[in-house]
Parts: C-alpha cells; sequence; structure tokens
C-alpha cells in the first residue's frame, strides 16, 4: 500500500506543473491600496477561472510588498525571486522607479514581467521581456488635454514631481495647446506626502480656469482633493480635471462630496456600463463585499491573469520565455471590463480606449460615470510620436 501510495505520489509530481509567479506590489504606506487591489484581482480571476488551466497545471503567487517607490527595494525582491525561487513569470509593480529597476533583471533572468500599473510611457523600452497590461499618462492625458481646450482658455498644472508626473505634464500641455489653450503655470510637488496647501495657494493666486492634477492614485487623490476644496479652489471658480487617478474608484467615499463634478479621462471606473463590467463588478462585490469597489489596478491584474492563463494554456504550463512574449504581443480580449483591449505587438504596451468621466452621484454613491469615448484604441502617444522623429 505504501509502496503504491509513493508510486502515485511520485507520478503525480511528474505530470504536476507549477507556475511560479513573482508579484511585486506596494502593500503599505498611502498607495497600498495597489497591493491590495491587484491581490484581489489575481485571485478572484485565478478562483473563477481554475477550471480552464491544462489538467495538473497549477499557478503559484508569491508575494512581495516594495512599500511604495524604492526602485532599490523592488529590485532586491525581484532578484531573489528570480535567483532563489525561480520564479518564471513577474508580475505587478505599482511605480514606476520600482518598474525601471526590475526591467534589467527580466532581460538578463529573461523572466517575463507582466506590468498591471507603472504608467510611465519609457518603461516598457527598458526590456523586451516587459508587457504592459494597465495604461500610460500619455494615452490619458492628450485626450484631456485636447478636450480641456475646447472648455477652458487658462490652465496651470499641478503634478507628482517625478516620471509619470512629467509625462502627465507634458501629455497634457501637448493636447491642450494644440487646441489652442494656454498653461500658465505648472507645479511639481513631491512623491511622498507632500504639504499642498502652499502649492495649491499658488495656483488659486494665479487664477486659472482649470487646474489639471497627476498624483499616484490612493491617499494622495484624496489629499488633493480635500486640500483643493479646503483652500476654496472650487470656490474660487477652477475646475478640477486630471487623468483617473485623481478620482480613483476605491477612494471616491472617502473623498466625499468635494469630489462631485471632477472631470477626468480614464481607461476604467467601475461605474462603466459596459456588461463585461458589470459582470466583473458583481463577482468582486460578491467575494469581497459590497462596500469593497474594484479600481484600475484591479482591472489591470484582472486582465493580466486573464493573460497570464492564455500563455500557461498555450505552452501547457511549461513557460518558455520568448515563447511567452511572442504569445503575449499577439495578446487581445475584445471583452474587458474596461472594452477592447489588445497588446500593440511592436511596442508590447496596451491599445485601449479612453473615456471622459465626471464624479456624480449614483444610487447615493459618488461614482466615476463614464460621459463618453473620447478615444479609441489609443497607442501610447508618446512611443507614437518617438517613431516619427
Ligand atoms: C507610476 O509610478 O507609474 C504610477 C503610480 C501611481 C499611479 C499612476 C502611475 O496612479
Amino acid at each position: 500500500m505504501k509502496a503504491f501510495l509513493l508510486a502515485c505520489a511520485l507520478s503525480f509530481s511528474a505530470s504536476a506543473q507549477t507556475v511560479k509567479i513573482g508579484v511585486v506590489n506596494t502593500f503599505t504606506g498611502p498607495a497600498a491600496a495597489f497591493g491590495e487591489m491587484t491581490d484581489r484581482a489575481f485571485k478572484l480571476y485565478q478562483k473563477l477561472h481554475e477550471k480552464d488551466l491544462p489538467a495538473g497545471v497549477k499557478l503559484e503567487l508569491l508575494t512581495r510588498d516594495d512599500g511604495g517607490p524604492n526602485p532599490d527595494k523592488a529590485r532586491q525582491l525581484a532578484q531573489e525571486l528570480v535567483v532563489r525561487d525561480r520564479v518564471q513569470l513577474l508580475a505587478g509593480v505599482a511605480f514606476t522607479p520600482n518598474a525601471m529597476a526590475m526591467a534589467p533583471l527580466a532581460t538578463e533572468a529573461r523572466v517575463p514581467l507582466i506590468l498591471t500599473n507603472a504608467g510611465t510611457s519609457v518603461v516598457t523600452t527598458r526590456s523586451p521581456y516587459i508587457a504592459r497590461f494597465s495604461f500610460t499618462l500619455w494615452q490619458s492625458c492628450v485626450p484631456l488635454g485636447e478636450w480641456a481646450a475646447k472648455k477652458f482658455k487658462r490652465a496651470y498644472t499641478l503634478v507628482a514631481d517625478y516620471a509619470p508626473g512629467t509625462d502627465a505634464e507634458a501629455a497634457f500641455g501637448q493636447g491642450y495647446k494644440a487646441g489652442g489653450g494656454e498653461v500658465i503655470g505648472a507645479v511639481r510637488v513631491p512623491v511622498q506626502n507632500p504639504d499642498l496647501a502652499p502649492y495649491m495657494q499658488r495656483v488659486k493666486d494665479a487664477k486659472p480656469d482649470a487646474l489639471m492634477v497627476f498624483v499616484p492614485a490612493g491617499k494622495m487623490s484624496t489629499a488633493v482633493m480635500k486640500t483643493f476644496a479646503d483652500l476654496g479652489l472650487g470656490a474660487a471658480g477652477i475646475k478640477l480635471i486630471g487623468p483617473g487617478d485623481i478620482t480613483t474608484d476605491e477612494e471616491l467615499p472617502n473623498m466625499g462630496d468635494v469630489a462631485l463634478g471632477v472631470t477626468t479621462v480614464f481607461h476604467y471606473s467601475a461605474a462603466a456600463e459596459r456588461p463585461a463590467n458589470k459582470r466583473f463588478v458583481e463577482a468582486w462585490k460578491k467575494e469581497y463585499g459590497a462596500s469593497s469597489t474594484p479600481n484600475f489596478a484591479a482591472a489591470a491584474a484582472w486582465d493580466a491573469m486573464a493573460a497570464i492563463f492564455h500563455v500557461v494554456r498555450e505552452q501547457k504550463g511549461k513557460i518558455d520565455p520568448d515563447r511567452t512574449m511572442e504569445l503575449l504581443k499577439a495578446y487581445k480580449n475584445p471583452d474587458s471590463p474596461r472594452g477592447p483591449i489588445a497588446i500593440d505587438p511592436e511596442t508590447r504596451d496596451i491599445v485601449q480606449n479612453e473615456y471622459l468621466r465626471e464624479v456624480r452621484k449614483v444610487n447615493g454613491q459618488l461614482a466615476n460615470v463614464e460621459l463618453e469615448t473620447v478615444a479609441t484604441a489609443v497607442k501610447d502617444p508618446w512611443k507614437e510620436m518617438q517613431k516619427k522623429k
């Protein structure tokens, strides 16, 4: 009997295949929602789609906390995951500096890195083993600038002083100026826990028609809302606009009514009426409770896990890095919660729609209500520009 069991165990382990995925994300600090949202989306997708994996194939997630924008920490965690734990895929990464620090490792170790956030355009150019399932700031901020130019003559910009912030500032400026708007001032604030009041006061004194803000989504977005209201910028007639990071879905209840009327351009809203999104949000609330709402990081992680399932299925659980990248480059999903998505085979970056949204009350709850699709199948505009240079 013992020998029989042993034989069974041996033959099982010979046929069973575990794909190890190293997840690096932010689980602590003001942007901790990134870790939680990503983790919940990964787990929910796995739970609902387990039967779609080839027989005997399992996924194992090894999850690590980088604590925020800490490139050295992210590099060290990724290195341990690759060298010691022998992960076959890397995934996650909220912050651009962390993704930049992990890129050389993905190349040297030939481990595909599937990004679920990190939105600075240049990131994907740092390794042929990166594919991005999130967004770029250029994708949202060019159409935001074009839209704003039709409504407001003079705008001010306020961004977090690091790569995605300077991308947002440049992209908004490009769209806004092309549409005839004038940027009358630009200010950059520290990435970590800035005192926003002096910067906001400077903006108020300049009397722009609109203020475009990018800060990392999470507690920082709520701080922006509060300071904007406390210093009376809204009451002074200044309109707050930005990419959707500043009205991230999960923080709306903490922001309160000061967020009402804030207009953003983004690729994902939990309030979107698309059937695929309704199914996603319903499944989420069933799993995590009615008071939990998936944000854009959850949507990106959901799509990324669908793509991971695809590459695992196609290779029957035996991950070859180059074949994986070929599969990711050809990846398409016409029916993601955010609408149709694809990976651009040339750049390995996400192609998606951008929606104009306004914070409104829906059934008594604040929501990013999608008003119109302002751009369809958008490739990263920064990369398109580089090609023409
Ligand atoms: C980034 O560091 O790339 C980043 C972080 C938070 C965001 C967007 C982009 O909300």
